[in-house]
């Protein structure tokens, strides 16, 4: 089954939208796996960002992502990774239609609540920076 890695983000966590974010993806009808509070290390975060080393913004993105805790998650389901970008809106709230997170909670590009990878290669690179394979759980929904 197809996962996926999310993340609240700094601004995420102190608005107090762990819950609503979690609740969404749930109610979607996917699989938490994996979810941890955390303080990113400047190491992690420009290791995960790696790919937009060169971007005038990678200083700020660093600065912002590593700024306070994030909430990091892994969700599996059927076309998670695609399903969830749409969920989330686009990048940039100002674009993001109404009904997704970014569109209803962002409003600023760089503060914009919620990471989710991109691509199955991303996930995969992204859930493994994250999480040791002894913290991903694997359950039956019996209901
Ligand atoms: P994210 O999906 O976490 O991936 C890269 C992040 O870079 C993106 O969300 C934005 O928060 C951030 N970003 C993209 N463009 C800009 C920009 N012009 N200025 C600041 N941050 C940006």
């Amino acid at each position: 089954m197809e996962k996926t890695f999310l993340m609240v983000k700094p601004d995420g966590v102190q608005r107090n939208l762990v819950g609503e974010i979690v609740s969404r993806f749930e109610k979607k009808g996917f699989n938490l796996v994996g979810g941890k509070l955390m303080t990113i290390s400047k190491d992690l975060a420009e290791t995960h960002y790696g790919e937009h080393k060169e971007r005038p913004f990678f200083g700020e993105l660093v600065d912002f992502i590593t700024s306070g805790p994030v909430f990091a998650m892994v969700w599996e389901g059927e076309n998670v990774i695609a399903t969830a970008r749409t969920m989330m809106g686009a990048t940039n709230p100002a674009d993001a239609a109404p009904g997704t997170i970014r569109g209803d909670y962002g409003v600023q590009v760089s503060m914009n609540v919620i990471h989710g990878s991109d691509s199955p290669e991303s996930a995969e690179r992204e859930i493994s920076l994250f999480f040791d394979e002894k913290e991903l759980n694997n359950y039956d929904k019996t209901i």
